[in-house]
């Protein structure tokens, strides 16, 4: 057979297994080979020039949600043989992917450094199934110098377990309460109550002194499920001007789409007329799967939402103990 630009010799060791199950996020040093990087690299350009680029602080940090060119390439990556078994290897589980997205941070912005999970970013699962994000830096990250990478805390420190099972769904009855009470509500109010609650002075303390902070070279990825409480890190002063990050989000392949949870990251888009960001919101995507005709309950990897749904998923090879 011949060998694909895209494959790699990478195998995933005992102990890296062993860390993801404690962790739940490991560090995969040259995961991702050269042309997979010009691949990603060229993707980042032509998404970057598009109109829709979400740039919270202008020219300083800039998010791109929703990566709207052809996906071929990725889907060529998806097939590779080893990208396949490490990621389903090492979450155990046969795995779907819902999206890519892009972070880009310039240096010296200020890119807020909250904590978080993903709670916008799975927001179309049940909260008690598992779903986890690649992380790819494509240009160095050295924590020494100039920084700009990712700062983490192992969950078996912290799991930000309990933000999505009941932080999420209490705020929307927080806010609706106070309304019934005659208390008008506000974005602000519904941001602030969610950033606080890992950003508390407490938390912070907590967070802040079980941080981990790892170098990067292009081609090592950080994967991670989506209860790890993690933020950005930024880029400071050096001969880097920016450094951008490619992200993948997978989800267990049998996830079920739930309505409830997208209809409340839906809220402050609905009562306010308008989401985090004043550009269509990174909210919006848990209930667009619902537009698109799922229903509650449905498979997400069979919502109409994610087009080419066999190119998206990654299954585990039969071993014969398991056959
Ligand atoms: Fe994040």
């Amino acid at each position: 057979m011949t060998r694909h630009p895209f494959d790699c010799d990478f195998r995933v060791t005992a102990e890296q297994k062993i860390q993801f199950r404690r962790d739940g996020c490991v560090k995969l040093d040259g995961f991702l080979n050269e042309q997979v990087l010009r691949m990603l690299r060229d993707r980042v350009e032509v998404e970057m020039q598009r109109e829709t680029v979400n740039s919270t602080t202008p020219a300083l940090y800039r998010v791109k949600y929703g990566v709207e060119g052809d996906k071929g390439s990725v889907f060529e990556l998806l097939a590779r043989r080893y990208f396949r078994q490490t990621l389903t290897d090492l979450t155990d589980n046969d795995l779907f992917f819902t999206g890519e997205q892009i972070f880009e941070v310039e240096q010296n912005a200020d890119i807020g450094s909250t904590w978080h999970v993903g709670v916008d970013s799975f927001g179309y699962q049940y909260a008690e199934e598992f779903g986890c994000t690649l992380w790819a830096p494509l240009q160095s990250v050295n924590t020494r110098a100039q920084r700009g990478g990712m700062a983490y805390v192992p969950q078996h420190v912290i799991s930000g377990e309990w933000v999505f099972e009941q932080i999420e769904p209490a705020l929307v009855s927080t806010l609706r309460a106070k309304e019934k009470a005659g208390i008008k509500t506000s974005t602000v109010d519904y941001v602030s109550m969610r950033h606080g609650v890992l950003n508390s002075p407490a938390m912070l303390e907590i967070l802040e002194s079980h941080r981990v902070e790892d170098d990067f070279e292009p081609g090592d990825a950080l994967l991670f499920n989506k209860m790890v409480v993690h933020r950005g890190v930024a880029l400071e002063e050096g001969p880097l001007a920016r450094r951008a990050a490619y992200v993948m989000r997978f989800v267990e392949a049998g996830s079920r789409y739930d309505l409830q949870r997208a209809r409340n990251l839906d809220y402050p888009t609905q009562r306010y007329r308008t989401g985090l960001f004043a550009y269509k919101p990174l909210t919006r995507k848990p209930i667009e799967i619902a537009e698109a005709g799922a229903a509650d309950g449905d498979l997400i990897s069979e919502c109409a939402y994610f087009g080419d749904p066999d190119r998206r998923m990654l299954r585990r090879e039969q071993h014969p103990e398991r056959a």
